[in-house]
């Protein structure tokens, strides 16, 4: 049986994942229901171009649409209150980074899910990647040794938060909109945990923009063998940088990585 998906939210990265699901949907993965927005010009694009039904309003589409799952792709700081009302339907739910930009939030809607016995799953598609899957293989066959220390970065040009977002991005951070990939990456790359955390951040660009958010966050884990990675996230490179996004990982320790 085909899962009937709907998707709430289709802006900047709610279309490039209608865009997928619709590719799903012709290969009879899928069956892609309907979109919920509340831009009805929003909705009025993706008719045009997929043919697409929509909702202004997610709960009506939920109502209508006997659907199996759904995919939210609100604002980094909008993802609660959809992902309840889905829970309470007993839809699937995969979400959009980050979970939420509050902790509370976050934990009402995984209580949410596991009352409701539907997965929730968070968009972290870094897991993904053929070089990190690569990387996460060769730590736990002990290729590297152990992981003593590391370095990430991630960064976005300045017109994500100041022209992308600029409606929404002082309700984020680069910590939660950016970050937050790599946080989880290395969680998922080493397997466990850090037993400890340091953060500082900046906040002056964007703030002289009438933006009242943090450029840039610098952030140290700390784990249980003494290792440490650091992290800079940050969505202040100027526009005139090469690409929208510039990352980086490099992780050092106590072996010679060989093939
Ligand atoms: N995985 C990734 O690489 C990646 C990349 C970009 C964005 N994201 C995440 O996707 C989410 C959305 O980001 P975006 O860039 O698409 O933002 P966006 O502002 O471009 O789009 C958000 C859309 O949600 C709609 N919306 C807001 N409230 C709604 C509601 N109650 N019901 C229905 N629609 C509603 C808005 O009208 C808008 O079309 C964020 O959490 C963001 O962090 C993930």
């Amino acid at each position: 049986m085909k899962a009937r998906v709907g998707v709430v939210g289709a802006g900047t990265y709610g279309s490039v994942l209608i865009n997928a699901y619709y590719g799903a949907h012709r290969r009879g993965e899928i069956e892609l229901a309907a979109i919920a927005d509340i831009n009805p010009d929003t909705l009025k694009a993706m008719d045009e171009k997929y043919g697409l039904k929509g909702y202004t309003d997610y709960r009506e589409m939920f109502d209508k649409e006997k659907l199996d799952a759904v995919a939210v792709v609100t604002p980094d700081f909008l993802h609660e209150e959809v992902v309840l009302e889905a829970a309470r339907r007993k839809l699937h739910i995969i979400v959009q980074k980050p979970l939420s930009t509050d902790i509370g939030e976050g934990r009402h809607m995984i209580e949410a899910a596991k009352e409701n016995r539907v997965m929730l799953y968070v968009d972290f598609h870094k897991r993904f990647d053929p070089a990190h899957i690569q990387l996460r293989n060769a730590i736990k066959s002990g290729k590297l040794g152990e992981i003593e220390y590391g370095y990430v970065c991630m960064e976005d040009k300045i017109l994500v938060p100041s022209q992308w977002f600029k409606n929404w991005a002082q309700n984020s951070s680069p910590a939660w909109f950016i970050g937050i990939h790599f946080y989880d990456l290395i969680y998922w790359l080493l397997g466990e945990k850090p037993v400890r955390v340091y953060s500082s951040g900046v906040k002056k660009k964007l703030v002289s923009m009438g933006i009242d958010t943090y450029d840039s966050l610098q952030s140290k884990f700390e784990f249980a063998n003494g290792a440490s990675i650091t992290v800079d996230a940050s969505w202040i490179l100027p526009n005139s940088f090469s690409s929208i996004v510039n990352q980086q990982i490099r992780l050092v320790g106590t072996e010679v990585f060989r093939r």
